[in-house]
């Protein structure tokens, strides 16, 4: 059964997040460290982000580390850092090849340098690429993000405290103006969520932005994930009927 071929190129979802979940189980159950399991969970990275440009997704967004993941073993997190550094450095040539931009959204100035390095290197060498943009969420969190945003809403509005103005810039604030304060400004809401090895939480990934998000779950360890998996989700989510809080077609 070619799944590939059963997917309707006219009903893609615009923007497709992922928590990839199940390294550690994944390497667990073969004996061998969770660093092993992070290791080879950079392929379903690679092969994720082939099918979903392949397939003509615009927008790829992967939740690689949380601002919880920072309680972990310091050496699993110094390794998963290492990782990066390396993957984004190795696969650049292979981003700019398939013309996949590279974007970063989390507190990025708290990574370490040499992370921060690597991962700004990598965003402005694939700066004019244009067929898909991959976003890493890196020292990411949803609540982080919402609460910067009014932190920086509430700056603004004290500084225009004394201007001469007639209007309240409480009242006055739209959802659109609070979606232009979070880090996500640039990036379409997605349109479908992903999240691998059983686990059905949504941890603290893209909290404004998931309003009217399809969810979908795979039992799946994420090193295992693969392009067949991925195309599986999205024949899912083409099944499914978007309502946005209104009413089916059928009863209206
Ligand atoms: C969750 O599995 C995975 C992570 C916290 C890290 C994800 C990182 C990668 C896939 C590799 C690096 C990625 C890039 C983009 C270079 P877990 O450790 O929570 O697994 P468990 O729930 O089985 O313990």
């Amino acid at each position: 059964m070619d799944l590939k071929a059963q997917i309707q190129r006219d009903k893609l979802p615009q923007h497709v997040a992922v928590i990839m979940d199940g390294n550690g189980r994944w390497a667990a159950q073969r004996n061998r460290p969770r660093v092993f399991g992070h290791r080879h969970g950079v392929q379903a990275v690679r092969a994720v982000t082939e099918a979903a440009a392949e397939l003509g997704i615009p927008y790829l967004t992967l939740y690689a580390f949380s601002t919880e993941n920072w309680k972990r073993p310091r050496t699993e997190v110094n390794a998963l850092m290492s990782l990066l550094v390396e993957t984004i450095r190795k696969e650049v040539k292979e981003l700019n090849k398939n013309d996949i931009k590279l974007k970063a959204i989390g507190d990025l100035q708290k990574l370490p340098e040499k992370s921060h390095k690597a991962l700004i290197e990598g965003i402005r060498n694939t700066a004019n690429n244009k067929r898909m943009t991959l976003t890493l969420a890196l020292n990411y969190s949803g609540r982080w993000d919402i609460l910067q945003a009014a932190k920086n809403i509430c700056r603004k509005a004290s500084l225009n405290k004394n201007a001469e103005t007639p209007h309240d810039p409480c009242e006055e604030l739209s959802e659109e103006d609070f979606r232009q304060a979070l880090c996500t400004r640039d990036l379409p809401e997605p349109e479908l969520l992903i999240r691998t090895s059983g686990e059905m939480r949504i941890s603290n990934f893209l909290l404004w932005e998931m309003a009217y998000t399809e969810l979908y779950f795979s039992k799946v360890f994420w090193p295992d994930f693969s392009k067949e998996e991925f195309y599986k989700a999205i024949l899912d989510f083409q099944q499914r009927e978007r309502r946005f809080g209104g009413l089916s077609p059928t009863n209206s």
